[in-house]
């Protein structure tokens, strides 16, 4: 029954149509009774009775499957499978361990090592081939899965650089009605016009917040791409961030509610000042947006032995033990809603955790539930 390996994979390499399975096994009477199984079930096959040989093997003909010997003078199934299993080439093919062996342990240093079933020795014919089929059935499951995220990677690749170059080409003629608003206003308070000049600071600030925006997807998008460069100083941060607090304060005034800087001498940190302003405008921005007026939002300092954690804390909505669980993922709105139409898009805290990640901080949150405020915090290493 056994015909010569270089004959059989000749024969082998004909057919495209049938599961290909590749026995290596060290005893000729073992591959007789699995060869006779196999053909009784259609499936081809050829086998090696020495693995020493199973690079080259593979090399010569990709098999669908290989059962696989754990037992073997020559090399063990487990150092075989490992050779395989280490190379990119083969590592995908499924194998099947065949073995008599009772000793879990090594059954699972198998399972570890990347084999995906075994197959108990006696060889039972009916439960080979459901053993074959499920492996092979998983097998494909998985190639088409891995396929399908490849495409989709490489699409959202596309789509991010697509929304990267859209976001940069708003730049410029941003800046063009920025410098051009100057120029109106200043006219306008030449010629006295009180009311015209109002609008044109409405018509500035929404540019400007509009900018903010704009550089934000961009530095997002370098995250992403893993193309951000940080300018890391070690400082302390207290000055550079009542730097971030000044246009939030006038977003808080709008809404009567009062930003308390507890301004103190802390130890020198590292940061990038970026990273700062985004983290700065997101965290402050959202508890001014989900505020009600006449509250207060406290920023504040605390020392530790390797970092100094800022607090920021409001008097707003609070959050619920499942609004904790999500805040930091993408597009999550949660119970809290803004309190004065302002837009919402789930964003934020995705990109403040980004952004402190490029720095190496942490983040996190707490709240004693709704209504109950919420104090978000950011750690800043000394070393
Ligand atoms: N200080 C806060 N108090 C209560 N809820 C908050 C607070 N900050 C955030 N949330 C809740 O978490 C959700 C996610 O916040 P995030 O900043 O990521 O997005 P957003 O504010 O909705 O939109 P944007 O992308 O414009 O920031 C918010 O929709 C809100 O429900
Ligand atoms: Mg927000």
């Amino acid at each position: 029954m056994r015909s010569s390996i270089k004959s059989t994979l000749e024969k082998n390499a004909l057919s495209t149509v049938l599961p290909l399975i590749l026995i290596v096994d060290d005893n000729h009477d073992n591959i007789n009774v699995i060869e006779e199984m196999l053909e009784q079930y259609g499936f081809e096959y050829y086998a090696v009775s020495d693995p020493l040989t199973i690079q080259d093997v593979l090399e010569y003909r990709k098999p669908d499957l290989i059962l696989l010997d754990l037992y073997m003078p020559q090399q063990s199934g487990l150092d075989t499978l490992t050779i395989i299993k280490n190379d990119n080439r083969f590592e995908s093919i499924p194998v099947l361990m065949l073995t008599a062996e009772t000793d879990k342990h090594m059954l699972s240093r198998c399972l570890d090592a990347g084999a995906m079933d075994y197959i108990n020795k006696p060889v039972d014919a009916v439960e080979l081939q459901a053993r074959i089929r499920s492996a092979l059935k998983i097998s494909s499951l998985t190639k088409d899965l891995s396929e399908r995220n490849e495409e989709l990677d490489r699409k959202n690749k596309e789509i991010q650089k697509f929304t990267a170059t859209i976001v940069h080409d708003l730049k410029n003629p941003l800046t063009v009605i920025m410098a051009s608003i100057d120029f109106v206003r200043n006219t306008l308070v030449e010629t006295k016009q009180t009311l015209p000049v109002q609008f044109a600071d409405m018509i500035k600030e929404t540019t400007f917040s509009m900018r903010d925006s704009i550089n934000e997807m961009l530095d997002v998008s370098r995250i992403q791409q893993g193309a951000f460069k940080l300018n890391m100083v070690k400082a302390s941060p207290v000055d550079y961030i009542e730097k971030c607090l000044f246009r939030l304060r006038l977003l808080g005034n709008k809404k009567t509610i009062t930003i308390v800087h507890e301004k103190k001498d802390v130890p020198h940190v590292y940061y990038d000042e970026k990273c700062i302003n985004s983290i700065i405008m997101n965290l402050v921005g959202n508890s001014i947006k989900y505020s009600n007026p006449n509250s207060e939002i406290r920023l504040s300092y605390e020392v530790h032995a390797d970092y100094i954690r800022v607090l920021v804390k409001d008097q707003g909505q609070g959050m619920t033990d499942k609004d904790l669980s999500l805040v930091f993922k993408e597009f999550q709105r949660l119970s809290a809603r803004p309190t004065d139409g302002e837009s919402s898009t789930g964003l934020g805290l995705a990109i403040v955790k980004s952004v402190a990640e490029a720095m190496d901080a942490s983040v996190g949150v707490s709240s004693e539930g709704r209504d109950k405020g919420s104090t978000f915090w950011f750690d800043l290493r000394k070393d």
